[in-house]
């Protein structure tokens, strides 16, 4: 902890929000009083009212909140409803010719499709997964490039209470086989391929390639013909979409759901090599998915909402196949890469559509803001009211950028902190209401009993003094536990503090005025682009290479990344002359992308005789992410079992 808790205390502007966002604000400054009160003196109760207001159930609930079982909490156990009906059925009546989604290709292709034409999508999808056996609980992986027909996925199983897990198209076949094989899964739902970058990514194949590696569980694959590739079928057991819904009804009644079934899991890193399937609830999930869009995002029936998260993070199943449908916002979706045919694509596509309120990842904004201003200020954004932010701290000089270039000094920026695990938003302003400081999260939402704590658990109180982000209540949209492993939920998330908190494995401060600050994860966590990637994974990649031996990474500060990720290796023969080796060098960060995805490539790596450890054995970061750096390694060197490793990792010997 010790080196996470000094924090450069440099950040000290403030804006206010101006009075006309502030008078169109939905939520006043009262209103938040209120919530705040009111969560304080009956946080259950409190999550309860919102949950009958809105969501639609099928059978009301009586149980609030059970925590008989802690950390296994149980919310709205006894009632029953459908994510599909709430995010689809009940618009119909008064926007069913509204747009849901419109949908832009890299291309320049459009489609749009209403509440009406999503409802129907999503009923004869339903129905060609229940004509190949998909049943109630049943894994369903969903492995497409970002277009409508991977929400139709989702929203299709939801439908029908299949349980999805979306693995991200950027994936390799070999961390797609593990999460289907973990999962268990039925079916897989893919697509002939994706467009990005001007090229075909061949995501069929990348089925096949983790079916050949063997997954028995799957019995059929369906493939949405999008990018017109050529793809193998295999007889028996590959149907295309089209076929298959051919012959169905377009209309599924809705199942009824208990509100504590698992809508969907969702593998994300953690410190150890095997990725973690974070289970989501039913109602929980859906009420923070829901309330969270109307207080951070202000969500409102003329909105043009554009998240750029791709469906397969957290951020893409909350704000794009949820959140929004849920409120019954038109929203934008775009299938391709940011600066294709140039810089300025996104903000023609936000001028063009007539985006109203953008959420992006800062590792977007800092590309974005390297081409220059010329892109942004050639298209009309002042449709634009609100940005948001999420996915790791937004440096300063990227959120003025935000701001002033694409916000024109008059949208707020809406920094949300929040967690594959917890579902939904959890400390972040409020547009309207809350004075912002760039780089702050600034404050938790109601209800959201985020605090920073010393080693013994007790509330930090002095300004500025980092300890560990917890959460000390439980949350509707909470994480329920890992699939198939609740003994590591345990371990994961409530390891601390008599189990008392959850460990949200971020470090943070409070300033004086109560703001949170992020400073980092407290585990071996690396956050490249947005997104968390295990240390151990990686290293597990690499060792999985005939020439290595040993392997640890590191994370490095990273221009547009944010984080980058630098590689020690150990190779099972010699150590190369120098300790570089070019053509070596490619090659391995050739293969961790092979074996995670593009995502997980080093962006450098160094070899090494040895790596510096402690006499028991243990790999010592703190040095490696020193050297990686080019700094002086610092701090205590005495417990290292071969001192003179640090010599040759600085390349001194
Ligand atoms: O370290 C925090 C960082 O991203 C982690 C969660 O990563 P993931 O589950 O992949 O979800 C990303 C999208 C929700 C957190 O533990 N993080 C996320 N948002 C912020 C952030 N760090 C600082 N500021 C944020 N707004």
């Amino acid at each position: 902890m010790s080196e996470n808790i000094e924090s450069v205390l440099t950040e000290k502007r403030v804006f206010e929000p101006s009075e006309e966002t502030a008078r169109a604000a939905r939520i006043k400054q009262a209103d938040l009083d209120a919530m705040y009160g009111k969560a304080e003196s009956d946080h259950a109760g409190f999550w309860a009212d919102l949950a009958r207001s809105e969501l639609h159930w099928q059978k009301a609930f009586s149980e609030v909140l059970d925590d008989s079982e802690a950390p296994f909490f149980r919310w709205f156990a006894d009632g029953e409803l459908n994510v599909s009906e709430n995010c689809i059925d009940r618009h119909l009546e008064d926007r069913g010719d509204k747009p849901a989604i419109v949908f832009e290709g890299e291309e320049g292709d459009t489609a749009t499709y209403t509440f009406r034409d999503v409802h129907r999508e999503v009923c004869l999808f339903a129905n060609a997964l229940k004509a190949k056996g998909v049943e109630m609980g049943d894994r369903v992986v969903i492995y497409m490039p970002m277009i409508p027909q991977a929400v139709f996925a989702m929203q299709a199983c939801a439908r029908i209470g299949a349980i999805h897990s979306v693995v991200f198209g950027g994936f390799s076949a070999d961390a797609l086989r593990d999460r289907i094989n973990d999962c268990e899964a039925k079916a897989v739902i893919t697509a002939d391929g994706g467009t990005r970058g001007g090229k075909v990514q061949p995501t069929k194949k990348g089925v096949d390639d983790a079916i050949a590696g063997g997954c028995k569980t799957v019995s059929t694959v369906f493939v949405y013909q999008r990018a017109g590739n050529e793809v193998n079928m295999t007889d028996g057991r590959d149907v295309w979409w089209h076929e298959a819904v051919a012959d169905q009804p377009a209309e599924c009644e809705p199942a009824r759901i208990p509100a504590e079934h698992p809508l969907y899991l969702l593998y994300t890193s953690g410190s150890t090599g095997k990725p973690k399937g974070i289970q989501h609830s039913t109602a929980g999930y859906l009420l923070n998915a829901v309330v969270t869009c109307k207080w951070v995002f202000d969500l409102r029936d003329d909105d043009v909402f554009w998240c750029t998260a791709d469906v397969g993070w957290v951020t893409g199943h909350t704000y794009v196949a949820f959140g929004p449908m849920a409120c019954g916002v038109t929203q934008v979706m775009y299938e391709g890469a940011p600066t294709i045919p140039d810089g300025g694509r996104i903000w023609r596509l936000t001028q063009n559509h007539g985006v109203t309120v953008f959420y992006t990842a800062p590792t977007a904004i800092r590309a974005l803001m390297k081409l220059g201003d010329d892109f942004p200020n050639s298209c009309d954004l002042s449709k634009l009211r609100i940005l948001g932010t999420v996915g790791e701290p937004i440096n300063p000089e990227a959120w003025m950028w935000y701001y002033q270039v694409i916000g024109g000094e008059r949208c707020p920026i809406v920094d949300t902190w929040w967690q594959t695990e917890t579902g939904a938003h959890m400390i972040s302003p409020l547009p309207g209401v809350t004075p912002l400081k760039p780089g702050s999260c600034t404050r938790p939402l109601p209800g959201i009993a985020a605090d920073v704590v010393d080693e013994e658990g007790h509330s930090i109180t002095e300004p500025d003094q980092g300890g560990y982000l917890v959460i000390k209540k439980p949350w509707p949209s909470m994480l329920r536990t890992i699939w198939g492993d609740p003994q590591r939920y345990k371990d994961t998330y409530w390891p601390k503090f008599d189990g008392k908190y959850y460990l949200a494995g971020d470090s943070a401060r409070k300033d004086a005025d109560g703001y949170f600050w992020i400073m980092g994860r407290i585990d071996d966590v690396v956050n490249v682009s947005g997104h968390r990637l295990g240390t151990m994974e990686v290293e597990s990649a690499l060792v999985a290479h005939e020439q290595v031996a040993e392997a640890a990474v590191v994370g490095i500060p990273h221009e547009v990344k944010g984080e980058g990720i630098f590689a020690f290796v150990v190779l099972k023969g010699e150590r190369p002359e120098g300790g570089y080796d070019e053509k070596l060098v490619k090659e391995l960060i050739q293969w961790v992308g092979k074996q995670i995805g593009p995502i997980a490539k080093p962006e450098d790596i160094r070899f090494a005789d040895n790596l510096p450890k402690t006499r028991s054995g243990k790999i010592m970061r703190r040095l490696l992410r020193n050297v990686a750096q080019g700094k002086e390694v610092e701090g205590d060197t005495s417990t290292l079992e071969n001192p003179a490793i640090i010599e040759q990792l600085q390349g001194r010997s």
